[in-house]
């Protein structure tokens, strides 16, 4: 006699990620489900069928907040759609739902999109099963510090609405996992002949590796096909020489800010005020080599990488695989990591630390180890001297390599073939002294011009910051440090319509910087438009040398300093643009509008903030941060 058999719930997690922390989220929320029994499907929310939704019964989702308060870029169709008005209110009545945002909140619109998304399942009849849950980055063990916690609260909720059948028991939490799910990519070995070739004929290393970047996203599902589009982009980047490469700040100086040029030549790329270039970093040669080894893999071979749902793709040698696809010199891996490295190694010490580390109980201390000391993928398996990570594994839980965005520091009309960045060296200490580089601008530094070899892998993405429409419209641009770079491309836009006698408004540029000998960027750009250009007349250039006297002097002192000419032009409509470090800039700089606006317009403080509020609203007051 067989017992009657139940099928196991089905549960759908839907991630809307932009850096892919939203997708490791969701993916280990998936692997967790499955070892409680329940049938599960992860999926990107621009690779499901939104139409569905009122289907669908348990949806867990996943969702990060990116930059000012934006939806990532996989997350907006899917957003579109359930923002429709034409929407019944009880949509989703056969819904039960799930919300982890994850956020940063040092930036102002914390975790804005989970927080409308819960609010919105709701409003169209979905069932919550949980409240929203949080993640912050500035937390001391990063977005797990609230994620444990509530995943642990997430299968309780859940258990409530499916009862375990008889004879089987859900896992401890905290307990390390023993059984290891499959990796995320599967690996064929393709046999070495003689004839054997790989890539395209005449290819370079780093076309190769970009390729096998691409290659490696369709495989895990990222990407539908590498099938060559026209236009230039995440898998089909543009190699521009580098022309120029030379420090702006003075060799005492504590900060090295550099001033590129790369050669758009005849790729026909084009870009916009307020643009990035996507920069793909390199990892050396050198490095590579060593990885290869310490992993006991052949960098020659080739392998063809199998889909999940059965077909191939294209073959691709390791090493091309290993340099274009994956960030093993910089980026700390995840929690999963360790999990997954405890079943590879052969010391029982090793096993024992690497299950602790991957485990909820080492949450805090693997943060420590791993995030806050930015250990990366190559430096661990150093201190695991026995494991042996098979490639699929490595594959499956080492970083991505992602591009990083760089302001465009030049205007294309002013630089029709060229592209100008203006890049901070990236170079600290962690808490316990150890020296750390990024891995993007650290190569930059290191490129030479001079050797033509040194070519980068570009693309141009959408900015967020826009110059109004209309080029009379007075601006006020804040931008201390390299918070300037999309700055130079406006004030360098603007001088070009004042050199064949178009009406400009005024520009008015607030600088800061530690000292005038030292920092200042651009300094002999500015003042010559202060002369003849777009800072003339009313306009202006305002500097802020903070170190340059006893007390401190910020682009805020001088905002108030300017307060009546400011009001003046605000008044007749001007716009504000924001950029610069995350930290505490953006909020002082508000907070110096909203005095000035106080006091020149003669409002009560809070009319001041409503005043500066409205003006975000209608895009007059623009900010973009980084960290
Ligand atoms: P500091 O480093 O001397 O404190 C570019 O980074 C410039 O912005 C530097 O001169 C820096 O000063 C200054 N800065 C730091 N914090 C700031 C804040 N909250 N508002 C405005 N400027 C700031």
């Amino acid at each position: 006699m067989t017992a009657a058999v139940t099928p196991a719930p089905q549960i759908l997690v839907l991630y809307g990620s932009e850096t892919g922390n939203a997708q490791d989220v969701a993916e280990s929320l998936g692997r967790a489900a499955q070892r409680r029994y329940y049938q599960v499907r992860v999926c990107s929310t621009d690779s499901y069928n939104v139409e569905n939704l009122p289907l669908e019964s348990t949806v867990i989702f996943v969702v990060s907040t990116t930059g000012q308060g934006d939806p990532p870029e996989s997350f907006k169709n899917f957003w579109r759609f359930l923002l429709r008005k034409s929407l019944p209110a009880d949509s989703l009545s056969n819904l039960r739902y799930a919300v982890f945002g994850l956020g940063d909140s040092g930036y102002v619109k914390y975790n804005i999109v989970a927080k409308r998304l819960a609010k919105r399942l709701i409003s169209l009849g979905g069932a919550e099963l949980l409240s929203l849950g949080l993640g912050d980055d500035q937390h001391k063990s990063g977005f797990e510090g609230t994620l444990d916690p509530w995943t642990a609260k997430l299968w309780k909720g859940l258990r409530q609405h499916f009862p375990l059948p008889t004879g089987l028991s859900d896992p401890d939490d905290d307990a390390p996992v023993t059984e290891l799910s499959a990796p995320k990519y599967k690996v064929e070995w393709v046999p070495m002949t003689n004839s054997t070739s790989s890539g395209q004929v005449g290819a370079t290393p780093e076309e190769e590796a970009a390729r096998a970047g691409a290659l490696l996203d369709v495989a895990g599902g990222v990407l539908a096909s590498t099938s060559a589009t026209d236009s230039y982009g995440p898998h089909n980047p543009y190699f521009a020489s580098v022309l120029t490469n030379t420090r702006l700040t003075d060799e005492g100086h504590t900060q090295d800010v550099r001033h590129l040029e790369v050669d758009l030549g005849e790729s026909g790329l084009s870009y916009a005020p307020g643009d990035s270039l996507a920069i793909l970093p390199q990892i050396p040669e050198a490095l590579v080599q060593q990885f290869l080894t310490r992993l006991g893999l052949d960098g020659d071979a080739l392998v063809r990488l199998a889909k999940d749902t059965g077909g191939s793709t294209e073959e691709v040698r390791v090493r091309h695989l290993v340099r274009g696809g994956l960030d093993f010199a910089s980026a700390p891996p995840r929690r999963y990591f360790f999990e997954v490295l405890s079943h590879f190694t052969t010391s029982e010490v090793e096993q024992d630390r690497l299950q602790y580390f991957g485990s909820a109980e080492g949450r805090d201390d693997v943060y420590r180890y791993c995030n806050r000391e930015r250990r990366s993928v190559m430096e661990i398996l150093e201190d695991f001297p026995s494991v042996r990570l098979p490639l699929e594994w490595l594959l499956t839980v080492t970083p991505r390599l992602r591009p990083r965005y760089f302001s465009i520091s030049s205007s294309h009309a002013m630089h029709p073939k060229r592209a100008h960045v203006t890049a901070a060296i990236v170079d600290w200490q962690t808490p316990y002294k150890r020296r750390r580089s990024g891995l993007c601008t650290a190569w930059l530094a290191s490129l030479d011009p001079s050797v033509s070899k040194a070519r980068l892998a570009v693309w141009v993405a959408r900015g967020s910051l826009r110059l109004p429409v209309e080029p009379r419209t007075p601006i006020i641009l804040v931008g201390p440090g390299t918070g300037v770079a999309p700055f130079r491309s406006f004030i360098q836009e603007r001088a070009m319509l004042c050199e064949i006698g178009a009406p400009v408004g005024p520009v008015c540029l607030f600088f800061g910087c530690r000292k005038r000998s030292g920092d200042f960027l651009y300094a002999a750009e500015w003042e010559k438009y202060v002369l003849k250009g777009p800072l003339h007349q009313e306009g202006g250039l305002f500097a802020a040398f903070s170190q340059d006297q006893p007390e401190k002097v910020y682009v805020t002192h001088r905002i108030r300093q300017e307060g009546e000419r400011l009001w003046r032009l605000l008044s007749t409509g001007a716009c504000v643009y924001v950029s610069g470090s995350s930290g505490k800039m953006p909020t002082d700089v508000l907070a110096a509008f909203e005095d000035v606006v106080s006091q020149h317009a003669g409002l009560a403080h809070e009319d001041a903030k409503h005043y500066l509020q409205a003006m975000m609203t209608q895009r007059r007051y623009q900010v973009e941060t980084w960290s």
